[in-house]
């Protein structure tokens, strides 16, 4: 198998109906962490990271409607939010699509042209119930309330002639790849879920078309008048749409979909069945291989239910940003849960955060470093080769944890390397607890070597050894923490300085919070 040397991340592209909300910038806060991880191990022209927006279905027709504009007018505004955000959270996506791109239609009109000549999409009658908010099928089996069994608003009958992606024809085929591929869906528990959906059901053929009559704002398809395509086939292809082509041959070519490529997934959970058996599907008859990994992130929840749109308890994230900042939001969504699993959102949590992680643990080791560094060295930077230095037992072990200096770069961070991969479930949190444990090690350094002692009884060089040590250690995590808060990083190494330290305001300043105190 061709070695793989590049990278290429995606999220999902978000619903322009409404406003962004923290759910969708928890999947781009940890796409654009992961992207700036890879960058640095793989360079920056060897990843690529993909983020946009699905504009196209009767939701969004429904929303423009609402507001008196056309679907058009409607999603050029919002998308305009979308991007504000992920700007303002510092997402370095390297594109952005949007569905009503031409990149896109050609692509999604091209791949079904292929499966209808290959015969996987045919043409066939529908009957059932449909929930039109979520723009989902079901079966009378499975909605006997004829209620949507995921968001309980009630389905609309329908009856009418579509065309249809027969699943069933590769129901094995998938049920194998995926028990061959345990890195293909994560985490484990999303894994099991699909392949005993898959062992349990036959599938039933996915309608990949709507009629023009119940719904004029989807992409057209070629062979059929009267049909848009259904918007989930339109949205998935976005991955492949966005990125390559279809040659004249069917055979589809791009840089970052090739086996030199590990592609990745993110999504939340609400769409794994989607992600994990349309879409595999889908490549599969269209003869593109698989992406690498599928990876189920959970939700975020609001007291007892999932924050969203529909439920009407969603927090703006930009509110989060203007009280907290960017890094804190940044931090607290990546390190409060391991990704993976639900979490409860409290601005209570947050600060609780803020105040034992960042202003006392890191905010307060580069403080109190800082300040005597100024004291005592009118703010020079004490010059040592620490790694040759010997220092007393604590300090030999704050050593042995640090990266070696540029020579012997090789080992890099390990632990933060391994705990960002697939095979650790890309588990943010662990990442930062090893960063974590560096900063504690520091700051419980500085209190049992009481370095102020040193100053006292004039040991200079040891305290400058000291000082020089503790220097290194902030420069490092700043380094570390680089790709999941950039901006805090940048202004470590601008507070850090070449030779002479530019001692700012406290990075964290600790937030006062009457409840989380007592
Ligand atoms: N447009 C589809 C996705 C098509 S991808 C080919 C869609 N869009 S969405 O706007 O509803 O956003 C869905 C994604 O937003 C979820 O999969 C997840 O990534 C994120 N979240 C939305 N609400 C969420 C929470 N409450 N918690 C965490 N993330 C969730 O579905």
């Amino acid at each position: 198998m061709a070695e793989k040397n590049k990278f290429y991340i995606t999220t999902p592209i978000y619903y322009v109906n409404a406003s962004p909300h923290i759910g969708h910038s928890y999947t781009n806060i940890a796409a654009d962490t992961l992207a700036r991880h890879m960058r640095r191990v793989l360079g920056k022209e060897n990843t690529w990271f993909l983020t946009g927006t699905d504009e196209h279905g009767q939701k969004i027709e429904r929303a423009a409607e609402k507001q008196g504009l056309t679907p058009g007018q409607f999603v050029d505004r919002v998308v305009v939010q979308f991007r504000d955000l992920w700007d303002k959270l510092n997402i370095s996506y390297n594109d952005f699509i949007r569905t009503t791109e031409d990149r896109h239609i050609k692509t999604v009109q091209r791949s079904l042209e292929i499966l209808y000549k290959n015969g996987d999409i045919y043409e066939g009658k529908y009957e059932g119930w449909y929930c039109t908010p979520d723009e989902t099928f079901w079966l009378e089996s499975q909605a006997p309330d004829k209620l949507c069994p995921d968001c309980r608003r009630p389905l609309e009958e329908i009856k009418e002639i579509n065309y249809f992606l027969n699943l069933q024809k590769y129901q094995s085929w998938l049920i194998e790849y995926i028990k061959n591929n345990p890195l293909f869906i994560r985490p484990e528990n999303r894994r099991n879920e699909i392949l005993s959906f898959l062992t349990l059901n036959k599938l039933s053929p996915l309608c990949i078309s709507r009629p023009k009559e119940r719904l004029s704002w989807g992409i057209p398809l070629s062979f059929s008048a009267s049909h848009v395509t259904y918007v989930w086939f339109d949205a998935l292809i976005n991955y492949i749409s966005a990125v390559g082509e279809f040659d004249a041959n069917d055979k589809y070519h791009s840089r970052w979909w090739g086996e030199d490529s590990r592609v990745v997934h993110l999504i939340g959970k609400d769409i794994l069945r989607h992600h994990a058996v349309y879409w595999p599907i889908m490549l599969k008859a269209l003869g593109i291989r698989m992406p690498d990994t599928i990876f189920a992130h959970g939700w975020w929840m609001l007291g007892e239910g999932k924050m969203s749109k529909s439920r009407g308890n969603v927090v703006n994230p930009l509110d989060m940003v203007d009280k907290y900042g960017i890094d804190t939001y940044r931090y607290f969504l990546l390190r409060e849960v391991p990704f993976g699993l639900d979490g409860n959102f409290s601005e209570d949590s947050i600060i609780k955060r803020f105040n034992a992680d960042l202003a006392n643990d890191l905010g307060n080791l580069i403080y109190r470093t800082l300040n005597m560094v100024e004291k005592y060295f009118q703010g020079k930077i004490p010059q040592h080769d620490i790694f040759s230095r010997r220092y007393d037992a604590a300090g030999e072990e704050i050593k042995n944890i640090l990266d070696f200096p540029a020579s012997q770069r090789a080992s890099f961070s390990r632990d933060i390397n391994s705990s960002l991969s697939a095979e650790s479930d890309f588990n943010f949190s662990l990442a930062f607890e090893s960063i974590w444990r560096r900063i504690s090690m520091a700051n419980k350094y500085i209190e049992e070597s009481k370095p102020w002692n040193l100053a006292k009884e004039n040991k200079i060089d040891e305290l400058s050894a000291f000082l020089g040590l503790m220097i290194e250690v902030i420069s490092q995590v700043g380094r570390q923490i680089e790709s999941f808060m950039p901006y805090t990083a940048d202004l470590i190494k601008e507070q850090l300085g070449e030779k002479e330290i530019k001692k700012g305001k406290p990075l964290f300043p600790r937030i006062e919070n009457k409840e989380t105190d007592t």
